[in-house]
């Protein structure tokens, strides 16, 4: 089968990887991909979120299968538009992604099908926002309703910080019409873990639970990123506490989706806190998590092409999908001063080097005369798996202490940070 990936980072790299192993996949190409990903596909000139671009080139090219992985595309109605166009697509359609771009939508889900998560309240008047942080003082947590690239949510330790917060999203505009509608909720607490499950409207598969690490600095500190590194499986999700969120959150999420009218197939994300009164959602992504994608998907011993027909097909329950009973580690290098600032286009060394025990997904680089260049924030996710975690994590930093690039950064405590 001819097959398409749309998107251009880690985990695309790791989506394309993955299904370049499956022998039914005879073509494999990534738009627009990057320099690492067209070692393994050959990357298209169109943007992810150029949606009737992607319909062209994916008719024009006779695709037989496209894979939607960013949250834009999705939002904006890629997978409509292909499927109208003929061509079968994996990822949820606009109706269902919209667990993931609108927060006031899935929270409201989640009340109506008394599904685990934070009190909350939706606001559209920035006065009643802050006379609400006033009555229910801090800790809260404000967040923009819409999609801000991860960087939405203030958890604000005090009223004043919360307010600022508000005011920005709302008044200044920081993040365009996504903060025109605010969320804000009560302050959880708790370690976090990350699960993503194949779903095909009906049925559900949890892949092996991971954990990212959202802030820039070691120690958790900084400013928060779009993940800084992955594990599978965290060791604070227990099997007891797996089989509260398949009955709690999971199987309920999956049946809300179907009886509002939105059949949610493709991977959906659960951002999970496992709180002292049991697991509660944090948000719903419609989409494979990028570091977790690296790091999960390399424990799958299935053939991913197979599970994403499945999905389309809703016959996922007839599937047997196995997992490695191993563990994973994805270490990311980024570039130096990322998620604020950054310079882009320095040389990569050391990969090779890093190969030879670890898989390297690209994130950021392009390839210019036979050499990597950095070419992002996020630059590549070093991916090691072993028989335990900790000797997953020796593995990923021992790889990736091999690789060099000018202002190189990374945290040092991934898998030890919680
Ligand atoms: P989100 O974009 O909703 O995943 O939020 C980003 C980060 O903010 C999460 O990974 C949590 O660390 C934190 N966060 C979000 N909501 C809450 C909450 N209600 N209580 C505590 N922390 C939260
Ligand atoms: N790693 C967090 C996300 O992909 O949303």
């Amino acid at each position: 089968m001819k097959i398409l990936v749309v998107g251009s980072g880690g985990r695309e790299h790791a989506i394309c990887w993955k299904l370049a192993q499956s022998p039914k996949v005879t073509e494999l190409y990534c738009a627009p991909g990057n320099g690492g990903i067209a070692g393994v596909a050959k990357c298209v000139d169109v943007k992810a979120t150029d949606v009737e671009g992607m319909v062209c080139w994916a008719k024009d090219n006779a695709v037989d299968f496209v894979v939607v992985a960013p949250d834009d595309p999705l939002a904006m109605g890629m997978v409509d538009a292909l499927e109208e166009a003929g061509i079968p697509a994996f990822g949820p359609r606009k109706n269902a992604a919209i667990v993931e771009a609108s927060k006031a939508f899935s929270k409201e889900l989640m009340k109506k099908y008394h599904i685990p998560t934070a009190k909350y309240e939706t606001f559209t008047e920035l006065e009643a926002v802050l006379d609400y942080i006033d009555r229910q003082g801090a800790p809260i947590v404000v967040k923009a309703d819409g999609l801000a690239l991860g960087k939405g949510v203030t958890v604000a330790a005090t009223e004043d910080e919360a307010k600022l917060a508000a005011a920005e999203m709302m008044g200044g505009r920081k993040f365009g019409d996504a903060g025109c509608t605010l969320v804000i909720e009560e302050c959880m607490t708790g370690p976090e873990v990350t699960v993503l499950a194949f779903v095909d409207g009906e049925h559900i598969s949890p892949m092996p639970a991971s954990q990212d690490h959202k802030r820039a600095y070691t120690g958790n500190k900084g400013p928060n990123t779009g993940g800084m590194g992955a594990i599978s499986p965290p060791p604070q999700y227990t099997p007891e506490i797996a089989k509260r969120c398949m009955e709690e959150i999971f199987l309920p999420t999956v049946a809300a989706l179907k009886a509002e009218g939105r059949p949610f197939k493709g991977v959906l994300y659960f951002g999970l806190m496992l709180t002292p009164d049991g697991p509660k959602v944090i948000e719903y992504n419609a989409r494979f998590g990028d570091p977790e994608c690296q790091a999960v998907l390399s424990l799958l011993d299935s053939d991913l092409l197979d599970i994403m027909l499945a999905c389309r097909a809703g016959t996922l329950d007839q599937l047997d999908i196995r997992w490695k009973q191993e563990a994973a580690c994805c270490l990311v290098l980024a570039s130096g001063g990322y998620p604020l600032g950054y310079k882009k286009g320095y040389p990569i060394s050391g990969l090779e080097e890093a190969e030879k025990t670890a898989v390297v997904f690209h994130a950021g680089t392009k390839l210019e005369n036979g050499q990597y260049l950095t070419n992002g924030g996020r630059v590549l996710g070093v991916t090691a798996t072993a028989p335990t975690l900790d000797e997953a994590i020796e593995r990923a930093y021992a790889a990736g202490s091999r690789i060099s690039f000018t202002d190189m950064h990374f945290r040092t405590d991934i898998g030890h940070a919680f």
